[in-house]
């Protein structure tokens, strides 16, 4: 019995042969359905649907989280170039508001730009420290708290932070494109922080709009 056994493997050896040899015949496959997936390819016609497409289309009035939503939203700056003047209102409601928007802002502000820039965006982060010690000038960050920085658009800090400034590396690939926005609105409320003056103002306004 035990001889005839092995008589069965060897043969099948030879009539399957071993993997990683070449064959024109299709391969033999223990269970199957690991092979043969019900699933569609990439751009299969398939019956199923009346247009026999089987990508469907997005469904109306959604957005993917991936995505990045629209231009504006992506670059920072409007189909003519020039820069958004604050961070879209749609994308700060589609978040849950101000307050959370800013608090995720800072989550994400105090792991990515806090090393280089400081908790309270002075510019004085251990990076930046450790930079000016050594001599490296220009690896040392700016603070937010100038009036050139404070008057940017909201749009050229987002640039900043997606492409890249000078001796600033982007952040593109690293923090999602919600999340740039969330940042820049933290880094606004930074600014706001260290300047009563605009802070007083700003809250005038906010109390007269309501
Ligand atoms: C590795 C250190 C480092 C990190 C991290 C960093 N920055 Fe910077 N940042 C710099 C330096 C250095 C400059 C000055 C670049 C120059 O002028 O050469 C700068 C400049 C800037 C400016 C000024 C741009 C202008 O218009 O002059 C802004 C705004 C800014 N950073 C925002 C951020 C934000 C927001 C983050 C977090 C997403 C961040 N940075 C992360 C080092 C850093």
């Amino acid at each position: 019995m035990k001889r005839f056994l092995l008589m069965l493997v060897v043969l099948e050896t030879l009539a399957t042969g071993c993997v990683g040899t070449e064959s024109k015949e299709p391969p033999i496959v223990g269970i199957r359905n690991m092979y043969e997936q019900p699933r569609y390819d990439t751009q299969e016609k398939k019956p199923f649907f009346a247009d026999q497409r089987s990508m469907r289309p997005k469904v109306e009035g959604t957005v993917s989280r991936e995505m990045e939503p629209t231009f504006t939203w992506a670059t920072g700056r409007t189909a003519d170039e020039a820069y958004v003047m604050e961070v879209p209102a749609r994308l700060i409601a589609a978040r849950g508001g101000s307050r959370a928007f800013v608090e995720r802002g800072r989550d994400r502000y105090n792991i990515y730009c806090s090393p280089c820039h400081s908790y309270s965006g002075n510019g004085k982060g251990m990076v930046s420290r450790r930079a000016d010690q050594l001599g490296a000038a220009g690896l040392v960050a700016p603070t937010f708290h100038d009036d050139r920085l404070r008057h940017v658009p909201d749009g050229q800090i987002y640039a900043s932070i997606t492409n890249g400034v000078r001796n600033m590396p982007g952040y593109a690939h690293n923090i999602p494109v919600d999340d740039r926005w969330a940042i820049v609105l933290y880094v606004r409320a930074l600014q706001l922080s260290q300047a009563p003056q605009a802070a007083a103002t700003a809250t005038t306004e906010t109390e007269q709009a309501q």
